[in-house]
């Protein structure tokens, strides 16, 4: 049996099991959910099994476990690695989603008629993981595997995959493998396959403004002490200038320029940019001066707050004014920016801004290194080759803006390259509420990645 018909034939059972693994909450950053991980790992090392892999262990950690499974059929022939995240986001605000987050429904969308499956971790990376574990339930059981098979499913993906780091430096060995192929990207639209050919990097930071030595009456204090809050308000909005430009001395000086043929070919890939802001519900895009929309979401650095808090926020008014206001700042970087020096002058600027009426303190959180990958390897050949034969396009390389550090450490630890194959579409409110996954998009993976491990071991022979 191909691959289409074997989906077409057990879709119902896929989706069924897909559901169940979506009802545990592994909420990675919340320790309240530290049991709802583990339970998690549990199931995935059993699906692994059952889908035909010889061997499957969970590894512990300092962290949460990895799961590790494999199929040796001969040690001659390629191995493909697969690597995907059990574990996800928190689900706030949740009075935002219009189903609970971890009891899935099924409902029809513009873009997805045929239904998409509503629940957190959906797309991101449940879903797309799991693809894998059904495109190799569907080799093993058709005689269709053509080559090795290894499996590395973390659970900490969302929280900055600490643990990973600490399992390759210790398994290189068992984790050696010829091509690493991952899920969790998108692609630009059900009748537009891509291939993600780079991530951008991160800088994660939290800052604490301190002004007086206790909260004080606004209107006995106001005005002539410094209100923390309006000052970090007031240093935030020196960060960028007037063309969004950020203002750190040095930010820029590493960054890679794409040349104009470059930024040429990446204007080919169809985009609205009136579609994009209705999507959005907003009256214009808004971002650094001299670049497109799509370079400002993915070849360009970026600074945003995501979230800020002090003072009081309770129901009706309180007059206040705060001793301390915090806000938590991520840094987008590109190639090839070192995310410890961006942090370091991102401290040494933003210290050195406060005005004298208060303290500052930058507290680094964790980082990460962009990645691009060339379009004439064999494993970008052999995606591109299994897309051909599913969707019928050859599919478009595109890089994205998200970020999955671990990439950059694969090839650095493992020396090999990963191949991004991504099947959810950025309307799919990953880490938003109502997140879902096209019911379409999981099967259309289902189908297409079994198409990669055939030509991938054609292509290297
Ligand atoms: N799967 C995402 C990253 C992603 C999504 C890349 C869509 C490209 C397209 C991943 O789970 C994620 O959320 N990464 C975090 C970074 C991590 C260190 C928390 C991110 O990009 O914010
Ligand atoms: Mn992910
Ligand atoms: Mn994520």
């Amino acid at each position: 049996m191909n691959t289409k018909s074997y989906v077409e034939k057990n879709k119902d059972r896929f989706i069924n099991e897909l559901v169940e693994l979506l009802k545990i909450p592994s909420i990675s950053a919340d320790p309240a959910y530290k049991d709802d991980v583990i339970k998690t790992s549990e199931v995935i090392k059993n699906s692994l099994l059952e889908a035909g892999c010889d061997k499957v262990e969970i590894c512990e950690t300092p962290g949460y476990p990895i799961v590790y499974g494999e199929k040796i059929i001969d040690p001659n022939l390629p191995t493909v690695l697969v690597y995907g995240h059990y574990d996800v986001q928190p689900p706030d605000p949740i009075n935002l989603w219009d189903s609970p987050p971890f009891e899935p429904v099924i409902k029809k969308t513009d873009l997805h008629p045929e239904g998409a499956i509503f629940a957190r971790g959906a797309c991101d990376d449940k879903g797309q993981m799991y693809m894998h574990v059904k495109a190799m339930e569907y080799m093993t059981a058709n005689n269709d595997l053509p080559c090795n098979v290894k499996f590395m499913i973390e659970g900490e993906e969302e929280v900055g995959s600490e643990s990973l780091g600490w399992f390759l430096e210790r398994n290189r060995e068992k984790l050696a493998n010829d091509v690493i192929l991952i899920s969790d990207t998108g692609m630009i639209a059900k009748d537009v396959p891509s291939i993600t050919t780079g991530l951008r990097g991160l800088s994660y930071v939290e800052v604490e403004v301190t002004g007086p030595n206790r909260d004080l009456h606004s209107g006995l204090y106001g005005g002539a002490v410094a209100n923390p809050i309006n000052i970090l308000c007031d240093m935030i909005s020196q960060l960028q200038d007037e063309d969004n430009r950020i203002t750190i001395p040095g930010f820029y000086d590493k960054v890679e320029e794409l040349s104009a043929e470059e930024r040429a070919e990446m204007a080919k890939a169809p985009f609205s940019q009136e579609a994009y802001n209705k999507a959005l519900d907003i009256a214009q895009e808004h971002g650094e001066k001299g670049y497109t929309t799509n370079e400002r979401n993915s070849i360009r650095p970026t600074l945003d707050v995501n979230g800020i808090w002090g003072g009081y926020t309770g129901e009706g008014a309180k007059t206040v004014i705060a001793s301390k206001a915090y806000a938590k700042i991520s840094m987008r970087l590109v190639p090839d920016q070192d995310w410890h020096e961006i942090t370091d002058l991102f401290k040494k600027h933003f210290e050195s801004i406060a005005p004298a009426g208060v303290k500052v303190k930058v507290n680094p959180h964790h980082g990460g290194t962009a990645y691009v990958t060339p379009i004439d390897s064999l494993g970008y050949k052999a995606a591109s080759a299994a897309y051909e034969d599913t969707f019928g396009k050859t599919p478009i390389p595109q890089r994205s803006g998200g970020s999955i550090p671990i990439v950059a450490l694969f090839e650095k630890e493992l020396n090999s390259k990963s191949i991004l194959m991504g099947f959810g579409l950025d309307s799919d409110a990953i880490h938003s509420p109502n997140e879902h996954f096209g019911v379409w998009n999981y099967l259309k993976g289902i189908e297409t990645i079994p198409h990669f491990y055939k030509h991938f071991t054609e292509m290297s022979k």
